[in-house]
């Protein structure tokens, strides 16, 4: 596990859109795995600026981590819908190779596996983006989550729950599941990169990065990852006693 540790979040972001804009330089056809939520979208500033600058996204497939259940691709808080503002409309990326699972199929069982085929046929995952929770998931693998789960329809927790209200009107309005790829899909990702900033998420990466893995928190399962880099602020990493980088 490599840990980077920046004065900001800006800087993190640009860090690792420096990371995944050099890559799909020299690999145009790379497959990205990517996140939802408030960390990843600095990241995604990154990467538009790199498009602008001439990196060519056109070839490059890329598959989401999860979906809620129930809400429409048009609902403003759908994780299609958050991609395609965030990302997807503001790059060269041919929509049609952009995968995000269907949270609103009248066969949840046959989308999750058919997502893990699709994850496979298109030769896997070269670079998986990640947040944590506060409870530690990645993904939406809630704790206690089995490391060797795949794809799945996920309960959410009430602490996921709460953390999420911010994004509706009100709590209820939360949907109570969603499709997340499993630990091992994430696990098989060729490189992980993690990102968290701000004080939310000290505990969580604590034990992820420095205590025996554990189902309860689901991100120490990439303490056996053998390419996973943290990407930290400093407000994220203040219980990290590990040896770290800074930058
Ligand atoms: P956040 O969510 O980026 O909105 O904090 C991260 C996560 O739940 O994985």
């Amino acid at each position: 596990m490599e840990i980077k540790i920046f004065k900001t979040e800006e800087a993190a972001a640009v860090a690792a859109g420096r990371y995944i804009n050099n890559f799909v330089k020299k690999n145009p056809k790379a497959v990205i795995g990517l996140a939802t939520g408030s960390t990843p979208l600095s990241l995604y500033n990154e990467m538009i600026k790199g498009c602008k600058e001439g990196v060519d996204y056109s070839g490059v497939t890329t598959f989401n981590l999860d979906e809620y259940v129930g809400l429409p691709v048009t609902h403003n808080e759908s994780y299609r819908s958050f991609m395609n503002r965030n990302l997807f409309s503001q790059i060269n990326i041919n929509i049609r190779n952009t995968f995000v699972p269907d949270g609103m199929s009248a066969d949840l069982e046959t989308q999750c596996t058919d997502y893990e085929e699709r994850i496979r046929s298109a030769g896997g995952i070269d670079i998986q983006v990640l947040g944590i929770g506060s409870n530690g998931h990645i993904g939406f693998n809630e704790p206690p989550a089995p490391f060797d789960s795949r794809t799945s329809v996920i309960e959410l927790t009430e602490q996921t729950i709460n953390d999420n209200a911010r994004f509706f009107d009100s709590k209820e309005e939360v949907p109570k599941r969603a499709i997340s790829m499993g630990v091992q899909t994430i696990m098989d990702a060729r490189c992980c990169m993690l990102l968290a900033y701000g004080s939310g998420k000290t505990s969580a990466l604590k034990g992820a990065i420095e205590e025996v893995p554990d189902t309860m928190n689901p991100a120490s399962a990439l303490q056996n990852h053998p390419n996973v880099t943290f990407y930290l602020d400093e407000a994220a990493a203040s219980l990290i006693t590990k040896q770290v980088r800074e930058f």
